[in-house]
């Protein structure tokens, strides 16, 4: 097996403060190979962006890495010197993120960022015109030459977002973090920036982590997906395995609250309930408060990982769907799938 471009193991971030602890992120793994892409998806709170900032050390006062190792090409991101931190922030590592205002310059001009960003490519002044350009037309920024001279202020939300991407692609990086690149775009310029982002991958063998809530986009755009919950990955691996089989319910509840495809009268289901506190100790299953299946293993232990086939990995007392099907039974909880397919 080929070395992995990002390897994460065990890795936990803590926000502290004087009065509380947020875990974050608790006991993170997964890698990501080169050209590959890698979704973590979970809803709003579970730690996905925090996962992706604490891979390249880009964290609040109060955020500290506890455990855990982050190897980018075989070297150890926490031994690297701030120096080194920033000579791949942004170069090798191009980084979206969810607020553009937090990654752009707001008093230099949009040309002069991504000439930065565009240094080292042995490009002429006139190249790098040009180059700039063309990054901005690929991104459908209307009028792109004009744009150059533009301060970010002066440009509309959704126009921010897509500078930050061409910014963060212009350095042609070996791995794009990409935290909900799409969300605040509209449909069309979605689909655009995809295949934009898929293009890339394609020509340059650049390496994706992917931070989403939407499955569509993970289906569109990952080879191997990470199912986030409560700081943890509960379900890993390949896109296929994940989506089409899934055997974690937080993973189900999630396939089931999308829209079916050409049913405008399907009743989107949501996962009742919410995430827990991660300022509060969990006990068990961080899932349990809100799974059809939970019985009492599922409240007094946290679950251990089952292998399912292949590095298809789901960390559920219940992950053997005879199992859940026994539990049902038990219960009289009606199987989400029977009353989906109802
Ligand atoms: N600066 C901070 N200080 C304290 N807690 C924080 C801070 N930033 C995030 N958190 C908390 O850490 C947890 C994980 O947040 P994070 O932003 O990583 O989630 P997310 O999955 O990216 O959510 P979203 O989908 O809304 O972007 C949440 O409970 C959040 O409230
Ligand atoms: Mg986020």
């Amino acid at each position: 097996m080929p070395e992995p471009l990002l390897k994460v193991t065990d890795l936990s971030m803590y926000y502290k403060t004087k009065t509380e602890t947020v875990r974050a992120v608790e006991g993170v793994s997964f890698s990501i190979g080169v050209g590959k892409t890698f979704g973590l998806v979970g809803e709003s709170g579970c730690g996905k962006s925090t996962t992706a900032r604490s891979i390249i050390r880009l964290l609040p006062k109060t955020g500290q890495i506890v455990g855990g190792q982050v190897l980018y090409q075989g070297r150890d991101v926490a031994k690297m010197s701030q120096r080194e931190l920033r000579e791949i922030r942004g170069k090798e590592i191009g980084m979206i993120f969810q607020d553009p205002m937090t990654s752009l310059n707001p008093v230099t001009t949009v040309g002069k960022q991504l000439f930065e960003s565009l240094e080292g490519q042995g490009l002429d002044k006139q190249g790098m015109h040009d180059r700039a350009v063309e990054l901005l037309r690929m991104v459908n920024i209307p009028e792109p030459e004009e744009r150059l001279g533009n301060y970010v202020h002066e440009l509309s939300g959704g126009m921010r977002q897509r500078v930050m991407i061409a910014i963060a692609l212009a350095p042609r990086p070996k791995l794009l973090l990409a935290d909900e690149p799409t969300t605040a775009l509209d449909v069309t310029i979605q689909d655009q920036v995809i295949c934009l982002i898929n293009s890339l991958k394609e020509q340059l063998g650049m390496s994706v982590l992917l931070v989403t809530h939407d499955l569509g986009v993970v289906n569109e755009m990952c080879d191997q997906v990470g199912v986030m919950y409560a700081g943890r990955i509960v379900e890993i691996g390949s896109r296929r395995q994940v989506l089409d089989k899934p055997h974690h319910p937080y993973t189900e509840g999630l396939i089931r609250s999308l829209p079916a495809e050409h049913d405008t009268r399907s009743r989107l289901q949501s996962i009742p309930g919410m995430p827990p506190n991660l300022a509060r100790e969990i006990v068990g299953c961080p899932f349990a408060p809100r799974c059809p299946y939970a019985t009492d293993i599922c409240r007094a232990k946290a679950p251990g990982v089952v292998d399912r086939l292949d590095g298809h990995l789901v960390w559920c007392h219940h992950a053997d769907e005879s199992d859940r099907a026994k539990v049902t039974e038990s219960t009289g909880i009606l199987d989400p799938r029977e009353e989906g397919a109802a």
